[in-house]
C-alpha cells in the first residue's frame, strides 16, 4: 500500500513512474514539522533496523549514523563521510512497524538515523517542497518490491556487459589498449571490455578522439571486437570552452549550457580547463547532448560511462577570482609569511564549493531554477540524455551505460559504479554491503572498482576482491593514474587470476539469468539474508554474506592473510569452491555456524537446499560461452529456470526466453 503526500511546491524529479493519488493530511507514521524547512521524525523501537539509502557509507542496517543526500565528488570514502556520489532517498524501517519512506526531493537531504538520539530518526531539508511516499507492507522485502514497482523497470545492459572489463586511468595510446588486449589474450584470461578513460579524447573534449592515436577509430574498434573486446569510452559532464570545438559552439549558440544569473554561460574548471555544463535538466539541451553519443556510436561504440557528473568542479571563474584577491591582498599588505595551512584550505575549498552550485541556473521549460535546488538531479539527467538518445538511435538495442552520480529514476537509464574507492580491505567489505542497498533503490547494474581505484593494490587484495566481483553485475578492474599497475597479468602466478575470472564466465548463465529475472520482476539481485530468512534472528543481522538471485548465498573473504572465514547458514546448503582449470569441490553443510577454508585462488559459494545452478565451460568472452551444454550443480532432483535471450535486443517478454533445466 503506497500513500503519497505533497508538501509545498515540489520539483518534478520523475523518479516515480506510477501514478499515485495524493492524500490529504499527514502520514500515520512519524511526525512532520514545517517550522524550519521540513522535517520528519520517527521514533525507532529498540530492535528496529533501517535499510535503504542506496549508495551510502557504512553498513546494510543504516542505523546509528547520519547520512546526507548531496551528490559529491569525494575520493576519500572514509567512514566519517556522509555524502557520496548518489542521492537515493529511500529508507525502510523493519521491526516493530514495517514502513518504507521515499523523500522525493532533489536537493540536500539529511538522514539522521539514530545518530543524535539512538531512538530517533530525523529526515530534514531546507525547503518544505517535496513528495513523501509512505509504503506499508508485510516486511522490508515486500516494501522494497512495492517501491521498485513505483519507480519503474531497472536498466538492462547488453549481455557482453556481464563479462570482465579492464580499465585504468592512464591508458593513452592505441598501443596501450592493444597491450591490455594482448596481456589478457596471451594469458588466456577472459575479457569483454576495455574502458577508455579521459586520455582517449583530444584535450579532454567530449565526443572527440585523440587525432594522432585514433585516426582510424572504426577500424580499431572493429579489430578489438574481432578479439571479443568492446571499447567503452568515458564521457565527462563539462564541455571544454574552445573556439572551433563544435560541441562548445553549438551549446553556446543554442543556450544549451547552464547560465549565471546574468545570462552568461557559467564556467567551471574540470580536466579540460574551463568548461560549461550542458543543461541536461532542459529537455531540449538534454536531447542535443544525448544526440552527441551518436558521434561515437557511428564508429562502432556500444557502451559508455558518464563521469564527473555531480557535477564535479575543480574551481569556478568566481572562485579563482576570490583566490587571486586573497593572494593580491597578501602581496599588497606585504605579509611576512602566508600561513600555508590557510592557503591550502582556501585552495581545497575551491573544489565542489557549495557557493558555486548557487552560481548557475537551469532553464526548465522556461523556468529558471538555481542549480543547488536541484543539485542531485544532474548525473541522473546526464545519463538520461544518453539513455533517451540510445532509444532514438537504435530503439531495439541495448547499450552499456553507467554513471558516477545518480538519483532514483536514473536506474531506468543506466547502472552506476561506486566511484573512487581505495585499495583497502575495508572497501572490499563496503562494496559487498552497498550492493543490496543499491538494488533496493533500483540500481541493479552496479559494481566497484575491483582492486581499488586509489592507492597501490596488492596481489592478495585483488584476488579476494575479484572473487567478490565474480558476483557483481558490473565486474571491472579500474585504477587511478600513478598507482601500481593492477591488470591481473602484472602479478606472479597469473593462473590464480585466470581461475577466478574463468569462474565468473562459468557462472554467467546463472548470474545473467538471475539479473534478468530481478530486472523483469522488479526484484533484487543482491538480497540481505534477512529478506530471505525473515524468521531467523541470526540471519537478520548478518551483513557480510548476501543472497544472489534465488539459489545461492555468497560469503567473500575480506580480511588480509585470512585462509577462510566464519559463515552462518540459515539452512542446510551445498558449499561449492571453484578453483583453477574448471575444478571445484562440493560439501553439504548443516544449518548453523561454520568455519570454511577458502584459498586465495578459490571462489566460494553456497547453493540453497534443493536448488541447483547452471554452470558453463569457461570462455574467453561472453559471446563464446556455450549455453547449450550446461552442467547443473547443487541438489539432485532440483530444477532451475534459465532465462536466456540474444543479449542484444529487448525481446524480454518472449516466453521462449525461459527454459526449465533439471538435475
Ligand atoms: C574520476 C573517476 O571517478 C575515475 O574513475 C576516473 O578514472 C577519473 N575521474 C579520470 O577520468
Amino acid at each position: 500500500m503506497v500513500r503519497k503526500y505533497v508538501f509545498g511546491n515540489p520539483f518534478e524529479t520523475e523518479a516515480i513512474v506510477k501514478e499515485v493519488e495524493a492524500e490529504q493530511g499527514t502520514p500515520a507514521y512519524g511526525e512532520i514539522s514545517l517550522e524550519e524547512g521540513f522535517s520528519f521524525t520517527y521514533r525507532l523501537a529498540e530492535d528496529d533496523m533501517v535499510y535503504g539509502l542506496g549508495e551510502a557509507n557504512r553498513g546494510l542496517n543504516k542505523r546509528g549514523y547520519c547520512y546526507i543526500s548531496d551528490c559529491t565528488d569525494d575520493p576519500e570514502h572514509t567512514e566519517d563521510k556522509r555524502s557520496l556520489y548518489g542521492a537515493h532517498n529511500l529508507v525502510v524501517i523493519s521491526g516493530e512497524q514495517n514502513v518504507g519512506l521515499f523523500f522525493d526531493y532533489p536537493s540536500r537531504l539529511v538522514f539522521d538515523i539514530g545518530y543524535t538520539r539512538e531512538d530517533t530518526m530525523k529526515v530534514s531539508c531546507e525547503a518544505a517542497d517535496l513528495y513523501l511516499y509512505v509504503i506499508e507492507g508485510e516486511n522490508a522485502y515486500d516494501i522494497v518490491k512495492q517501491f521498485r514497482k513505483l519507480i519503474g523497470r531497472s536498466y538492462i545492459p547488453p549481455k557482453f556487459a556481464f563479462g570482465l572489463g579492464q580499465s585504468r586511468w592512464g591508458y593513452k595510446t592505441r598501443e596501450d589498449f592493444e597491450n591490455v588486449a594482448k596481456g589478457y589474450r596471451e594469458n588466456q584470461i577472459p575479457l569483454d571490455m576495455i574502458y577508455m578513460d579521459i586520455d582517449y579524447m583530444q584535450d579532454y573534449k567530449d565526443f572527440t578522439l585523440n587525432e594522432k592515436e585514433f585516426s582510424d577509430f572504426p577500424d580499431f574498434v572493429q579489430g578489438m571486437k574481432e578479439q571479443g573486446i568492446r571499447l567503452v569510452p568515458i564521457i565527462d559532464a563539462g564541455v571544454k570552452m574552445e573556439e572551433g570545438y563544435s560541441v562548445y559552439e553549438e551549446g553556446v549558440k543554442n543556450n544549451y549550457f547552464c547560465k549565471r544569473e546574468d545570462g552568461s554561460d557559467f564556467a567551471a574548471a574540470v580536466w579540460p580547463g574551463y568548461t560549461h555544463f550542458p543543461d541536461v535538466l532542459n529537455p531540449e539541451a538534454r536531447k542535443w547532448f544525448g544526440d552527441h553519443y551518436r558521434d561515437l556510436i557511428d564508429q562502432g561504440i556500444e557502451g559508455f560511462w558518464n563521469d564527473m557528473n555531480e557535477p564535479a568542479i575543480f574551481y569556478s571563474k568566481e572562485g579563482m577570482e576570490e583566490l587571486k584577491q586573497t593572494l593580491r591582498k597578501c602581496i599588497e599588505d606585504d605579509v611576512e609569511e602566508i600561513p600555508v595551512w590557510l592557503l591550502g584550505d582556501k585552495v581545497a575549498a575551491m573544489a565542489n564549493n557549495k557557493e558555486d552550485y548557487k552560481r548557475f541556473y537551469h532553464n526548465i521549460n522556461g523556468k529558471k531554477i538555481r542549480h543547488d535546488k536541484v543539485h542531485n538531479l544532474f548525473g541522473y539527467n546526464m545519463t538520461r540524455a544518453a539513455g533517451e538518445a540510445f532509444e532514438r538511435i537504435y530503439p531495439d538495442r541495448r547499450f552499456l551505460m553507467f554513471s558516477r552520480s545518480s538519483y532514483v529514476g536514473m536506474h531506468r537509464y543506466g547502472g552506476i559504479w561506486t566511484g573512487d574507492n581505495k585499495s583497502w580491505w575495508s572497501h572490499l567489505l563496503l562494496n559487498l554491503k552497498m550492493m543490496p542497498s543499491l538494488n533496493m533503490c533500483g540500481f541493479l547494474y552496479t559494481g566497484a572498482d575491483l582492486g581499488g581505484f586509489g592507492a597501490d593494490t596488492t596481489r592478495d587484495l585483488l584476488l579476494r576482491w575479484l572473487a567478490l566481483g565474480v558476483f557483481t553485475p558490473l565486474m571491472r578492474n579500474h585504477a587511478a593514474v600513478e598507482t601500481r599497475e593492477q591488470e591481473p597479468y602484472q602479478f606472479e602466478r597469473v593462473e590464480d587470476f585466470r581461475g577466478i575470472i574463468e569462474t565468473r564466465y562459468r557462472l554467467i548463465p546463472y548470474l545473467y539469468s538471475e539479473y534478468m529475472k530481478a530486472a523483469l520482476e522488479d526484484d533484487l539481485y543482491f538480497k540481505p539474508l534477512a529478506f530471505v530468512y525473515p524468521e531467523d534472528s541470526v540471519a537478520l543481522r548478518v551483513e557480510d554474506q548476501m543472497m544472489i538471485g534465488n539459489e545461492i548465498m555468497i560469503a567473500p573473504v575480506y580480511v588480509q592473510n585470512a585462509r577462510g572465514r566464519y559463515v552462518y547458514l540459515p539452512e542446510e546448503m551445498k558449499f561449492v569452491k571453484f578453483s583453477k582449470e574448471g575444478a571445484y569441490t562440493e560439501q553439504v553443510l548443516e544449518k548453523g555456524h561454520h568455519y570454511v577454508e577458502v584459498a586465495l585462488d578459490e571462489v566460494p559459494l553456497f547453493i540453497r537446499k534443493d536448488r541447483c545452478i547452471p554452470v558453463a565451460k569457461a570462455a574467453q568472452c561472453v559471446e563464446k560461452i556455450d549455453t547449450t551444454n550446461l552442467e547443473l550443480l547443487g541438489y539432485e532432483g532440483a530444477e532451475y529456470t534459465l532465462f536466456e535471450d540474444d543479449g542484444i535486443h529487448k525481446d524480454y517478454e518472449n516466453p521462449a526466453n525461459y527454459k526449465v533445466l533439471k538435475k
